[in-house]
């Protein structure tokens, strides 16, 4: 070989090197599961939309109160659509219900003073009648009879409570890489951490209770969780990023465990999710761009409007 033929060979494996190197480092994720570019403000904003939601279902379905009555001037807007007393009867799962719906009220705030938006934010339209949360089982073509009503015991009640918490949690670990700005890392770690918690809290609760029944009907809180995780993700889409209480082998930490308390992926980290991936399951329409469900007119705020004006579902 010469010396000559002998550089070209180099040169031509050292591009092959590069070239498999790149192919194993930049999976690029399908247009469905494309983030859309935003800011760290824009990023806080959508979040507000998710804390809201969760503060004024927590709130209301507990104290029989809103945002408004317990923080005047934070929040203004429309009132839900819907909301009610829950019949949760077990003490600590309403005690903690309560808590987790006022942590959500300062982690409102904390972003309205470092975001510097202008308070009352505003409020979304939300809707919380119990029909929503039965629309999410139509997604797998299920139906109850009598219809699902999540209001009716403390078992139906831990469902919607736990994806309140998950939609944060998940949104937060999506968001986290690209917040720009030491104190604005610094409240979004403080508030994924704070939803990480409260949705492992939920999925606990749920745990105590996988083989009791979800009254009326037959079937246990595990095969609800199984249920609604595969709700969640075929309107989230891109992967599977929940799962049930009980898992294969395969799914389980380190594939030796079917106990699943904390749903995430094969390294055990937990999974994000983007604006348009929660957008989906919130609206119940697998559809971005396509508002209803827990949010008939949409979210507030310009990464959501920049969603809609680039058209991406
Ligand atoms: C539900 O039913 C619709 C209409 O029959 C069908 O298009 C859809 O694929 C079904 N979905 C599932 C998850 O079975
Ligand atoms: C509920 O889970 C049990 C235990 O895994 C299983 O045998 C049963 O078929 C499930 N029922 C439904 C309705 O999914
Ligand atoms: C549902 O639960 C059963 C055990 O109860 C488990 O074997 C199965 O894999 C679960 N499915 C999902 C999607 O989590
Ligand atoms: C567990 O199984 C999955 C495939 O199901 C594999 O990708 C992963 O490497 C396995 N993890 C361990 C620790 O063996």
């Amino acid at each position: 070989m010469t010396a000559q033929s002998c550089l070209c060979l180099f040169l031509l494996l050292l591009v092959a090197f590069h070239s498999t190197v790149i192919k194993a480092n930049i999976v690029l994720p399908s247009p469905l599961c494309r983030p859309v570019l935003a800011s760290t403000k824009e990023n806080f904003q959508f979040a507000v939309n998710l804390h809201i939601y969760k503060a004024e279902l927590f709130l209301r379905s507990v104290l029989g109160r809103g945002i408004k009555d317990i923080s005047p001037g934070l929040v203004e807007g429309p009132a839900p659509i819907g909301a009610t007393l829950a019949n949760v009867d077990d003490d600590r799962t309403k005690k903690f219900i309560e808590e987790s719906g006022l942590a959500s009220i300062g982690h409102i705030r904390a972003i309205a003073d470092m975001t510097l938006l202008k308070t009352p934010l505003p409020m979304p339209q939300l809707d919380l009648s119990p029909p929503v949360f039965a629309k999410f089982f139509e997604t797998l073509n299920v139906t109850f009879e009598p219809p699902f009503n999540t209001y009716a015991n403390t078992n139906s009640f831990l469902f919607a409570a736990v994806y309140a918490s998950d939609f944060l949690k998940l949104f937060y670990a999506g968001i986290l890489p690209s917040i720009v700005g030491n104190p604005e890392r610094e409240l979004a770690a403080g508030i994924a951490l704070y939803e990480a918690a409260s949705y492992g809290v939920f999925r606990s609760l749920l745990n105590d209770r996988a083989n009791l029944p979800v009254l009326p009907y037959t079937f246990t809180v595990a095969n609800a969780t199984n249920l609604t995780a595969q709700v969640a993700n075929q309107l989230g889409g891109c992967g599977v990023k929940d799962e049930g209480l009980t898992v294969p082998l395969p799914l389980g930490a380190e594939n030796r465990t079917t106990s699943n308390v904390i749903a995430a992926d094969v390294n055990s980290l937990v999974y994000a999710r983007t604006a348009r991936e929660i957008l989906r399951t919130v609206f119940i329409t697998g559809d971005a761009t396509r508002p209803g469900g827990l949010f008939p007119h949409g979210f507030d705020g310009t990464l959501y409007e920049r969603i809609l004006a680039l058209k991406q579902s």
